[in-house]
């Protein structure tokens, strides 16, 4: 079936999450790398925690206690003020630098993002970093109360989009959605921004594992989860050229 809209993921797909790092470390200087890796880390397992347990909250939220979670791992404090600013860098996170490019050339086709980031957090984002103008449809995961890769977060495509899902290309950089989408029936082209190759080259030499190797090893290669994407490309500049041959 022939592609008619693209949906993106937007963090770590659209948007770089590592741009936060500038505000971890200026809140605790010294200790934005540890910080910006393991806050990440937990807060993609509250949302599947909370999922789970079924006592959803929204990203924002979970965004926050993740924050919090990491700092006292390291003895750190921060009071609700400087929690909600270093939050907030998820407003205005940077593009990758390929992204405007790459959704202007794609313009024949629908255009969205599906995310687990709240309403008000991508709708900051969007806005902030000026890629409203290229997504017809900004879709946030809090309709259904469920995080991705639950599939009630994915019908939203077709209830919002009304395009079924074998018309949908699916792009993400993060494994677990790409299982997760690939799992629910969308065309997936997985963005590969660390090579299993230059992974293992950072692993072998030898020295201490620090958090940002850790993290790139736990969230950036392929799960093997049995659900393999249609296509996977090192930029988002790949996908004119690859979107028509997905369908
Ligand atoms: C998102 C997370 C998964 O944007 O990166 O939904």
């Amino acid at each position: 079936m022939t592609i008619k809209a693209i949906v993106f993921d937007a963090y770590g797909t659209l948007y770089d999450v590592q741009s936060v790092a500038s505000a971890t470390e200026a809140a605790f200087p010294g200790h934005g790398e540890y910080i910006t890796q393991v806050w990440r880390q937990k807060q993609l397992e509250y949302s599947w925690l909370r999922s789970l347990m079924g006592r959803y909250e929204d990203f924002r939220a979970v965004t926050r206690d993740s924050l919090n979670y990491t700092l006292s791992t390291i003895g750190l404090q921060a009071d609700a003020t400087l929690l909600d600013r270093i939050v907030d860098a998820y407003n205005t996170l940077s593009p990758y630098p390929e992204t405007e490019q790459a959704l202007g050339l794609l313009g024949d086709y629908r255009l969205a993002i599906l995310s687990n980031g709240s309403p008000d957090m991508l709708d900051a984002l969007v806005r902030n970093s000026g890629l409203d103008r290229y997504l017809e449809a900004v879709i946030s995961v809090d309709a259904k109360r469920a995080y991705k890769p639950d599939p009630r977060t994915y019908e939203l495509v077709q209830e919002r989009l009304g395009v079924e899902p074998e018309a949908v290309a699916f792009v993400s950089s993060n494994g677990f959605d790409v299982a997760g989408a690939k799992s629910f029936g969308f065309k997936v082209a997985r963005i590969e921004r660390v090579t299993p190759a230059a992974l293992r080259q950072e692993l072998a030499g030898g020295g201490p594992i620090g958090p940002a190797t850790t993290f790139r090893a736990l969230r950036t290669q392929p799960e093997a989860l049995g659900f393999t994407p249609d296509a996977v490309v090192g930029s988002l500049l790949a996908l004119p050229d690859l979107i028509s041959s997905l369908g």
